[in-house]
């Protein structure tokens, strides 16, 4: 019999999507996908570059469980850069994609039965990296009235002597929002006491913004730590790099946790790490504009097939849209696409209860097959009447 910790982990339903759509593709459909959170982007070819020529160089050994020194100092100097924010390389440590640096924050942080806020709707594999330690979820619900951000004086309300931690995730993903400034610091205050809550910023979806600014929640509090990675900006989710900043008294919790379970980073993709952080900058502009070009599309074509948006999103690449004068399944919703439109979209459930009744649409795939799903869209509407 399986252990209850693996029991009890939910399986991360756009995968489930995505596995289907493989099998139609294997029996000869062809799929437009709009389900997965990857960019369509290939690497930028200095992040190529360097990859190779740190294997030529050697770079095939085990790395300082930190990560190497050069990156860390490349990414102090990014957050220095981009938020004025001054940050010490040993606040850092190098993780294999920032899902690892998720695991080590909340094993770092949490008793059994200490509690973290999370908003709903969330990305999908929060609560298990939290369920895994023990941890207890305190969900906020979080409404499209509001563009899904947190209403500080609700976290206020939900603050115990048992929470240790407040998640944020701007821009978010399922959503695409971004929490203001306003908003960030009013969270910031309610954690800045020795025993206050930690804030745990997922700053993944940085550089991913096409109106307004994500700000980090290190330009308004050092309690906090900050988990942020290469795989969507720099279009490097299958070289696995990411790194959380903390406090400095977790960094060597942490690092005993990197060095047992996981020892180093991947050597020679920290290099193209540092080649991503400092000559990427072009790569990273050229796919914002293509990005935002399709966001633009998408939000006029879903609004016109009557889908909710009540608040435009402005980062990550999703619209999440109110499919609920569709369906108030959701589940059932995006696999009925799926199979009848052959458009693979993402169930708003799977990013919490408060997220049944939409549908999370990424804008990471092409024009072109953006507007083949929107037209297929349109026709399985039809049909359904
Ligand atoms: C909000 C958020 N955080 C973290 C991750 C994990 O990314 P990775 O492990 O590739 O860095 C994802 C992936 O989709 C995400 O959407």
């Amino acid at each position: 019999m399986e252990s209850s910790r693996t029991r009890e982990m939910t399986s991360f339903i756009v995968m489930d999507v995505l596995e289907r759509a493989q099998e139609l593709e294997r029996e000869g459909a062809r799929i437009i996908h709009l389900e997965v959170g990857e960019p369509d982007f290939d690497a930028p070819a200095c992040v190529i570059e360097a990859a190779c020529k740190a294997l030529k160089d050697g770079f095939t050994h085990y790395t300082h469980s930190l990560g190497l020194y050069e990156l860390r100092v490349a990414i102090c100097e990014h957050y220095q850069k981009h938020y004025q924010v001054s940050v010490d390389p040993d606040q850092i440590i190098v993780t294999s994609g920032s899902s690892p640096a998720i695991f080590l924050v909340f094993s770092a942080l949490l008793e059994k039965g200490d509690e973290v806020i999370i908003s709903d709707p969330h990305y999908a594999c929060y609560p298990n990296f939290i369920r895994f330690v023990d941890g207890r979820l305190i969900t906020i619900p979080v409404y499209e009235e509001d563009g899904f951000q947190y209403r500080p004086e609700v976290i206020r309300e939900k603050i115990t002597p048992r929470t240790r931690a407040v998640f944020i995730n701007s821009p978010s993903n399922p959503t695409g929002n971004l929490l203001s400034a306003d908003r960030m610091q009013q969270i910031a205050e309610l954690t800045k006491c020795e025993q206050c809550p930690y804030i745990v910023s997922d700053e993944i979806y940085h550089g991913l913004v096409y109106e307004g600014k994500a700000h980090s929640i290190l330009e308004f509090s050092d309690h906090a730590f900050v988990l942020n990675g290469f795989s969507k900006q720099f279009a490097m989710t299958g070289l696995r790099l990411g790194y959380v900043i903390g406090p400095k008294a977790f960094i060597r919790p942490m690092q005993k946790l990197q060095q047992n379970f996981f020892i180093s980073a991947n050597a020679m993709v920290q290099q193209a790490g540092i080649a991503a952080l400092r000559d990427a900058g072009d790569d990273v502009s050229r796919m914002q504009t293509i990005y935002n070009e399709r966001r633009l599309f998408m939000i006029r074509r879903l609004k016109e097939l009557g889908f909710g948006i009540t608040v435009e999103p402005t980062g990550a690449f999703y619209v999440f849209a109110n499919a609920r004068h569709v369906s108030g399944d959701s589940y059932k919703l995006a696999f009925d696409i799926l199979e009848k439109a052959h458009v693979g979209v993402s169930p708003g459930i799977d990013f919490g209860e408060n997220g049944e009744g939409y549908l999370r649409f990424s804008y990471a795939n092409s024009l072109e097959n953006i507007e083949e799903g929107m037209d297929r869209l349109e026709k399985y509407l039809e049909d359904r009447v």
